[in-house]
């Protein structure tokens, strides 16, 4: 038997959330089974349970989870990647999976990437969503080696990722966290400025010439009120999460123009080999079981250790 966490409600994760058994999938044409190893934990998931991604109860029980690592287990007719085939006991990863949260996931082949030797599932599962998101940021906010960066949550695990990717593009980057993740964004090549009162001036003294974009991550007031003092054009402030905020000229961004979805697709690649080579810098907090998802996203939501958060089946 397969087992799965599904929604059963709308509603806090620890009342709404259930493991199930299900006949294991079969796969259908072009797709593949993959049994996963280790399953990505995002903050989209918690909204989803919470019903903040629509509220739809026909929908219920809902599966969920966007990526996850694993090894295929079975190929269905038509499954064969140009370029080289995939088949069983070949390691990937799944991204934009359909319901991740389960140990035998059925996916289309075009959302299955082989990982690298040197990159482990743990790392592999936590790292597209948000790396993706993150190169969509400093793409759409056209970061060069002129700028001066503030990127809002930068020890968030989207703003680590940011955060080498500006740098990483000869930009200046000023980033928000709380003190105890400074030193960590220093070692990345940021400039750490403590969010809360008194951050425009924070960021004012810290910055070596003025800022002229910014990535945010936070969706915070705070955020977007210092950022929109900080820059005399709202267009360079993009933001992945201030969406009550589109009134005020920002560029919000969730993947879901043409532009948006090309800069996601494009860097694909590239983050699973700069992971694998250890280029880029990632991390995982804390794993935990998968019959646990309901205390993963209950934590997730509050003040949660940096790093991503990781289910194994
Ligand atoms: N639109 C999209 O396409 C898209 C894609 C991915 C994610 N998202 C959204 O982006 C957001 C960030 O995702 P993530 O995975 O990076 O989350 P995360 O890992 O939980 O990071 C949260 C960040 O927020 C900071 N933070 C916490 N409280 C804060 C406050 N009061 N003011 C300012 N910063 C604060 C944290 O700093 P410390 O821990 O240092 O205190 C940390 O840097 C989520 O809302 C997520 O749903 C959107």
């Amino acid at each position: 038997m397969a087992h799965r966490i599904v929604v059963t409600g709308y509603g806090p994760p620890a009342d709404v959330l259930a493991l199930v058994e299900t006949e294991p999938p079969i796969p259908g044409p072009g797709h593949v089974i993959v049994e996963t190893k280790a399953i990505g934990v995002n903050p989209a998931d918690a909204k989803t349970v919470r019903g903040q991604m629509g509220a739809d109860e026909s929908k219920l029980p809902l599966p969920i989870g966007f990526e996850a690592a694993g090894v295929i287990s079975a190929v269905g007719d038509g499954a064969a990647v140009p370029g080289g085939a995939l088949g069983v006991g070949d390691r990937v990863i799944v991204y934009r999976a359909h319901g991740a949260y389960t140990d035998r996931l059925e996916a289309d082949l075009t959302t299955v990437h082989p990982i690298p030797d040197d990159l482990d599932f743990e790392h592999a599962a936590g790292l597209l969503l948000v790396g993706v998101t993150a190169a969509d940021t400093v793409r759409t906010a056209d970061v060069g080696d002129d700028d001066v960066v503030l990127i809002h949550g930068g020890s968030g695990a989207v703003g680590v990722i940011a955060i080498q990717l500006a740098r990483a593009a000869g930009a200046t980057v000023i980033a928000t966290a709380g003190p105890r993740n400074h030193d960590h964004l220093r070692s990345l090549g940021a400039i750490p400025v403590a969010y809360g009162d008194g951050l425009l001036d924070r960021v004012r003294e810290a910055a070596p010439r003025p800022v002229t974009s910014v990535i945010d991550t936070t969706g915070t007031d705070e955020a977007i009120d210092t950022s929109l003092e900080l820059v005399d054009n709202p267009g360079t402030i993009v933001s992945i999460a201030a969406f009550g905020r589109a009134s005020d000229g920002i560029v919000l961004l969730n993947g879901s123009t043409p532009e948006s979805r090309r800069h996601r697709t494009e860097a694909v690649d590239g983050l699973i080999a700069d992971a694998a080579t250890g280029d880029l810098v990632t991390e995982v907090a804390k794993t935990f079981p998968l019959a646990d998802a309901a205390i993963a996203l209950t934590e997730l939501e509050t003040s949660h250790p940096r790093g991503k958060f990781v289910l194994v089946p």
